[in-house]
């Protein structure tokens, strides 16, 4: 038979386009080599919030005493806490594989690798098959990116030297855990694993964590690590690591940390390699695919979403571009846009951002206006974070009174940020933002309360 479409990668991309497409009447055949779900469920965003979920429990434990609760020996177990990752990723696991039945797509567990157009359409090899179709839709992810630091490659053979993948699987908290990148693979596993009870240390080349973040919210986290015991090396570039060690340099100088295990978070890369596409002649930009704003590649009937095209690098901007994808593919016009795409740090407290930050308004000329309260003026926060704060930050462009950019750090900012990404991408008014009536009491108010300084 000849599919409609094949979906090669079944992480959130390719299921989801899958899924999609398979719903609107489309024959789809979907390949994954490994599992269902991609990175982001087996290996990334879901068993990493399992984890930090369990250490926000056993940090409310240890300091229920601040609310009048008296917990008495309280104590995270590493290993269960894995087990209990497993168990919710294998539901979740379970259920992308029943939404493919539901929707009459064919799964194929077996690597793809693309043999070149016939008459009939595309031809793939998914395993021992050739499979035929009319389109092609390349969902294949990113990989860790892994440059040639001396001592990695052995470091990786020998297990002491980790990955995202690894880190999550590992039953035992290492004593020192030193972490290469302060991204965001780097900040939730030093979260994690300082709660957890590890000396972490993060070695990051920028002089700030959290790359793009708005500066004011990276440093407000920078300093909240801190105070956990958290150990940051900045501005130090990594020159080389050892069974117990990495070694960096930092203003001219080379210093040791101890590391029982070194875990590589130094930012990834699209997963091209060995697809076969140079048999399609697709085109690609330092390993990734480009397409336009409906996901279509330089080759009429080759689409791709998600990681692959290197662009955002998130499981939500792979989602909206899979369906994008779709519904340019079933002829219904749609474009992409990357200007609200909310990104989150799942770390105690929460950083989420949409939009520009001041760094970026400045470097576009930008002529904004910005306001900034304290979460307390959230009475819900005040309620629920004894002793904390935090900081929401608005950014209005002056021209045409909308709001550009959002950046919060605090608990719960992680789900009140698509409200705020709602926001730019409505293009409301300050003015009409004004209108709007936020249930109460709610640490989302802290948007409104905000809105009213302008
Ligand atoms: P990243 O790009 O976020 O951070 C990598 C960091 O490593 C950068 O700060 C960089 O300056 C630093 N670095 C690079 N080479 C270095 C060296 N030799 N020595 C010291 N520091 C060095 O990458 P990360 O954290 O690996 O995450 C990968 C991707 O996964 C990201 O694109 C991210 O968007 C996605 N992700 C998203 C999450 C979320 O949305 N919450 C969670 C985890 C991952």
């Amino acid at each position: 038979m000849i599919y409609d479409l094949i979906v090669i990668g079944g992480g959130p991309a390719g299921y989801l386009a899958a899924e999609r497409a398979g719903h609107a009447g489309l024959s789809v055949a979907l390949i994954e080599k490994r599992s269902l779900g991609g990175v982001c469920l087996n290996e990334g965003c879901i068993p990493s919030k399992a984890l930090l979920n369990s250490a926000k429990l056993y940090e409310h434990a240890i300091h229920s005493e601040k609310y009048g609760v008296t917990v008495t020996g309280a104590k995270l177990d590493h290993a269960k806490v894995v087990e209990r990752k497993a168990k919710v990723v294998k539901t979740l696991v379970g259920g992308v594989g029943m939404k493919m039945k539901a929707n009459k797509v064919t799964v194929f567990m077996a690597e793809a690798s693309i043999q070149g157009k016939t008459a009939e359409g595309f031809a793939v090899k998914a395993g021992d098959e050739v499979l035929t179709g009319a389109r092609l839709l390349i969902c294949s992810g990113s990989v860790p990116s892994l440059p040639p630091i001396p001592g990695s490659k052995e470091g990786l053979e020998a297990g002491y030297v980790m990955t995202n993948r690894e880190i999550l699987d590992m039953t035992t908290v290492p004593e020192n855990l030193c972490i290469i990148g302060g991204g965001v693979i780097g900040l939730e596993m030093a979260s994690y694993f300082n709660t957890a009870g590890s000396h972490v240390t993060v070695v990051e080349m920028l002089d700030h964590i959290a790359g793009p973040t708005d500066a004011e919210i990276s440093a407000l986290l920078l300093k909240e690590y801190q105070k956990k015991g958290i150990d940051f090396r900045l501005g130090a570039k990594v020159v080389g690591m050892e069974k117990g060690a990495v070694s960096y340099e930092k203003d001219g100088k080379t210093e040791k940390v101890p590391a029982d295990v070194i875990l590589m978070s130094i930012g990834r890369r699209a997963n091209t390699a060995g697809l076969g596409l140079e048999t399609l002649g697709v085109e690609l930009n330092r390993g990734a695919i480009v397409t336009d704003e409906r996901g279509q590649t330089n080759v009429a009937g080759v689409w791709a979403a998600g990681d692959v095209n290197g662009k955002s690098m998130l499981a939500h901007t792979a989602y909206r571009e899979a369906e994008v994808a779709v519904n340019n593919i079933l002829g219904k016009r749609d474009v992409m846009r990357y200007n609200a795409i909310p990104s989150v740090i799942y770390t105690n407290p929460e950083v989420a951002c949409v939009g520009m930050s001041e760094e970026a308004a400045k470097a576009a000329g930008v002529d904004y206006v910005c306001k900034k309260l304290s979460m307390r003026y959230s009475g819900r926060f005040v309620a629920e974070n004894e002793g904390g704060d935090g900081l929401c930050k608005i950014l209005v462009d002056k021209k045409y009174n909308k709001v550009i950019g959002v950046h919060l750090i605090g608990n719960s900012s992680s789900e009140i940020i698509w409200g705020a990404a709602a926001l730019i991408e409505t293009e409301l008014r300050v003015e009409d933002i004004r209108e709007l009536v936020f249930p109460h009491p709610t640490v989302s108010e802290i948007i409104r309360e905000t809105i009213f300084e302008f």
